[in-house]
């Protein structure tokens, strides 16, 4: 028989419909107890014999929760996982991994030290698009990096930071349009290109100035620690969810990641290299992608098989890194140089 684990979830909000439906298609999890401040959260939990707590730590000290989904505001993330790993649980902490860079280092250490396992949701890496072009430029075949540009139009109206107000905010949100919506784009330029070496940016509120504090616009440039080069431009100011696009040039050739697809450039033109087969969406968000199952799933194998999994919270840390360095080269107007912790 399958052993299942016995998983908890903190933040019933909207991402804990991916995270529900991960759970309920795979054989290897059982959830057993879930949180929220507002009781009315839990709700969209149907099962009676999973337990309810408004508490977070009542939910950390229950021996039937083995690991835990960390599903809530930013600001929260960092110490809810450093509290879960005290408390012997593995965790699964939805992006960013912290909403700032101190804390995002307290969380490496607690995570280094503890006997059990931290996996960061970057769910985009597992898209089929992604994993091809890993493949490709893992081969060797594409030659030497040249540069990498990374384009991220979305819209966001007042009304999705009203339905939950910790968005928005410095102190709640650590940032806006770079830390919640292209981080999963930032998180691929290093995964997918090396490590970067130093960044330059700015960063503005324009169409929801006196909604918003946090940006609502950001254009950067950056170099790799391999010398090639970059940029960067996110805004939240469109009217619709655009297909992101990630482009990188290489020597030999040149690849873009569109959406669900990635496409090979010959004589200027797009060739369709490989379109995702479309795994299911979860209520029609479909730019959170199809791949929050994929990874859930390989984490849970991890997990039961004693291994601790590759977005860990070290490899969490560049993308968040990158973020908080185009925030402070837009206060400093210098370059931000990136560190390893
Ligand atoms: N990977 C993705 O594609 C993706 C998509 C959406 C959201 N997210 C991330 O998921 C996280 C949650 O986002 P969301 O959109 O679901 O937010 P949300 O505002 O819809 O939900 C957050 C939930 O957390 C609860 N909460 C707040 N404080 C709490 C506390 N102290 N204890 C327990 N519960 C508490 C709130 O009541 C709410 O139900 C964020 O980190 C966000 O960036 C990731």
């Amino acid at each position: 028989m399958i052993r299942q684990i016995k998983v908890g979830m903190i933040g019933l909000g909207s991402v804990s419909r991916a995270h529900l439906y991960a759970i309920g298609e795979l054989p290897q999890a059982k959830l057993t107890a879930v949180c929220d401040t507002d009781p009315g959260a839990m709700d969209v939990i149907k099962d009676t014999d999973v337990k309810r707590y408004t508490d977070y730590r009542q939910l950390l000290a229950d021996p039937d929760v083995e690991l835990v989904h960390i599903l809530t505001p930013h600001f929260l993330h960092a110490q809810m996982a450093i509290d879960a790993l005290d408390a012997a649980k593995h965790v699964i902490l939805e992006k960013p991994m912290a909403s700032e860079l101190g804390d995002a280092r307290r969380l490496i250490e607690a995570a280094d030290k503890a006997g059990t396992t931290l996996s960061v949701i970057f769910q985009n890496r597992y898209n089929a698009s992604t994993c091809e072009l890993k493949r490709i430029i893992d081969s060797g075949s594409c030659g030497k990096l040249i540069g990498a540009r990374a384009v991220i139009c979305w819209s966001r109206p007042p009304k999705y930071y009203t339905d939950s107000p910790w968005r928005g905010s410095w102190k709640t949100e650590g940032g806006g349009a770079l830390i919640n919506q292209s981080i999963h784009t930032l998180d691929l330029l290093s995964y997918l290109g090396g490590p970067i070496a130093k960044v330059k940016g700015h960063i503005s509120t324009d169409l929801l100035a006196g909604t918003i504090e946090v940006e609502d616009n950001a254009h950067a440039v950056f170099e790799y620690s391999c010398g090639a080069k970059g940029v960067i431009f996110a805004s939240t100011n469109y009217v619709t969810d655009a297909p992101i696009l990630l482009e990188m040039v290489f020597e030999n050739t040149t690849y873009q990641l569109c959406a669900d697809k990635l496409f090979r450039i010959v004589d200027g033109v797009p060739e369709l290299v490989l379109r995702d087969d479309g795994g299911k969406t979860v209520d029609g968000k479909s730019y959170w992608g199809t791949s929050h199952k994929v990874e859930i799933d390989k984490i849970y194998r991890a997990v039961l098989g004693g291994k601790q999994f590759e977005i860990d919270a070290r490899s969490a840390y560049p993308a968040l890194e990158l973020v908080k360095g185009i925030y402070e080269s837009s206060l400093t107007g210098e370059w931000y140089k990136l560190t390893t912790p």
